[in-house]
């Protein structure tokens, strides 16, 4: 469903070489047929790199705070300023989830009460391990270790995948269904409108290249607005240094 991610844009950024030829390699690698029960009306296949884009994030905080790793104060303070980009586009995403696409699909398909049911409760626990990673990952930068941290990854990370298992296959498959590519993305539209401040594009631009899909990129970039690629090239090299200091010794696993 999801490919190893287009890596050319960040290998770019910092600079490394055998990244940047790994991430060549991956350009010609195959690209995914579209499965042929996938469902028509509107793509959403935006919707599914996004949740593509918080896995590969959720994954690689857990091993950036890998039990035994010791950080200096430098990425202490990286992994804290990380953390808070994630969270924020966390909380972001799932806000816009509760706000302005769940209500309309409710309002079209009254059979999704259930699952809403279960997705409030994901989405308030999340909101919890939010909260809790804040003092975790503050606790670092006072001079703690990374075992807590660590802790709340692991458990976030079980958490996400198994929300992100369940809305891609009892939600995607129903806003497909059900609107078509215009109220789809009108809704889109919504989203971004409620949830956009120069603050959360400066980290959520370039967070989103680091971490998406490779065919998911080319389509985005393709067709991203003059303002996003400009955020894109300002933001960039300065994102890309501060993944490098976050992810440090396991910079390579976590872009595997
Ligand atoms: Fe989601
Ligand atoms: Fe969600």
């Amino acid at each position: 469903m999801i490919q190893s991610p287009d890596l050319s844009h960040l290998a770019t950024a910092i600079g490394d070489e055998r990244m940047l030829a790994r991430a060549e390699a991956a350009h010609t690698s195959p690209r995914a047929t579209r499965s042929d029960d996938r469902p028509t009306g509107c793509d959403v296949g935006d919707y599914l790199a996004i949740h593509g884009v918080i896995r590969r994030a959720t994954r690689a905080l857990r091993l950036a705070t890998a039990p035994g790793r010791v950080v200096d104060a430098r990425t202490a303070e990286a992994l804290r300023t990380y953390w808070t980009g994630y969270a924020m586009d966390l909380h972001g995403h799932h806000t816009v989830e509760d706000t302005i696409f769940f209500p309309a699909l409710a309002e079209r398909d009254p059979s999704v009460s259930a699952e809403l049911v279960r997705s409030d409760g994901d989405h308030a626990e999340l909101d919890e391990l939010i909260s809790m990673g804040h003092a975790a990952f503050g606790a670092i930068e006072a001079g703690d270790d990374l075992a807590a941290a660590h802790d709340l990854m692991v458990r976030l990370e079980r958490l996400m995948t198994e929300h992100l298992d369940f809305e891609d296959a009892d939600f995607l498959p129903r806003f497909a269904r059900l609107f078509d590519q215009s109220e789809y993305d009108a809704m889109h539209q919504r989203a971004v409108k409620s949830s956009t401040s120069l603050k959360h594009l400066a980290f959520v631009v370039p967070f989103i290249a680091t971490w998406i899909a490779p065919d998911a990129w080319r389509s985005l970039w393709s067709t991203a607005p003059l303002p996003l690629r400009v955020v894109y090239r300002l933001t960039k090299r300065r994102h890309a240094r501060l993944v490098r200091t976050v992810f440090g010794p396991v910079l390579a696993e976590a872009l595997a």
